[in-house]
């Protein structure tokens, strides 16, 4: 028997390049049948690797890959109309695109390196965001993945962090650009909800992602942390990316605005 994907529309994945988040969202993306899917890095080099191991286990999906970086103000708005020229819409779009930053306290922290984290992590995903919904709002909704639930015009997963909730030391514009995301979500839900647009946020805690594990003095800082919460160990990728597309999916048809954490219970300790 024929199993219908519950993803027949077109995912755009910001941060897809490499082994992180974005690269699992584009892989699940891909293994749960949906067949256009656009992704997009700053790294071209992981970005292709992504779409290396996209196209070698899913040779059916139709990828579209195109780097670029989510910061500069003009990139959000080009990306996307290139996806809806190829693709002639987007119904899901994760923005996953970050940096970690320098840790240090706020007095030592340049106005320079705040910018830089802040204009990534937060203003990149709003300038993301703000493209998506843009699209959205113009295009007609699809079908539910069941006939008793309204159609879905598209559906955005922003990615936070648990420390968008809880604080952590020498991190303070990384904990204030993720809370922004968390903000900034509940307000879209709020704005776009009669427009049949779904916007979620994700909260990872500690994951076992190029982020954390590549640089050896981030590595010792951090990975410690995972054994506070309950669950004593760090999460896999995969294990957001399939939080992310429950959130995106028409299963999730009753979220909107919600701040899901996917952290071993790390913030209820
Ligand atoms: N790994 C964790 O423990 C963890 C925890 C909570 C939240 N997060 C968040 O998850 C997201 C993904 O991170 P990850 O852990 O997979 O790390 P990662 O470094 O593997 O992925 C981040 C990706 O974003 C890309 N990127 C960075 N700056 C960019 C820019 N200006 N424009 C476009 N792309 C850019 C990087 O090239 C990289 O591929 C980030 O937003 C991060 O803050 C990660």
């Amino acid at each position: 028997m024929l199993t219908k994907t519950l993803f027949p529309g077109v995912a755009v994945v910001t941060g897809a390049g490499g082994t992180g988040i974005g690269a699992a969202v584009a892989k699940a993306f891909a293994a749960a049948g949906c067949e256009r899917i656009a992704i997009t890095d700053l790294n071209e080099t992981t970005l292709e690797q992504t779409k290396n191991a996209v196209a070698a286990a899913h040779p059916h999906t139709q990828l579209l890959v195109h780097s670029g970086n989510v910061a500069d103000d003009q990139f959000a708005d080009s990306f996307i109309n290139k996806v809806v020229q190829y693709f002639g819409r987007v119904d899901y779009a994760v923005n996953c695109a970050g940096v970690l930053g320098q840790p240090l306290r706020s007095s030592e922290t340049s106005l320079a390196e705040f910018d830089r984290l802040n204009n990534i992590n937060y203003r990149g995903c709003w300038l993301s965001s703000r493209a998506q919904l843009k699209q959205m709002v113009r295009q007609g909704a699809l079908p539910s993945h069941d006939s008793s639930r309204p159609p879905q015009r598209g559906a955005i997963v922003n990615v936070a962090s648990q420390l968008g909730i809880v604080g952590r030391p020498s991190a303070p514009a990384y904990c204030a650009s993720k809370s922004a995301v968390i903000g900034m979500t509940r307000a879209d839900a709020i704005d776009y909800s009669k427009d049949g647009i779904r916007v979620n946020c994700v909260c990872p805690g500690v994951i076992e992602t190029p982020m954390i594990m590549e640089k050896t003095e981030v590595r010792e800082a951090i990975t410690p942390a995972a054994e506070i919460a309950p669950m004593k160990r760090m999460g896999k990728p995969q294990e957001v990316a399939d939080a992310v597309l429950f959130l995106c999916s028409t299963q999730a048809s009753f979220v909107q605005g919600h701040a899901m954490v996917v952290d071993g219970g790390y913030i209820t300790v």
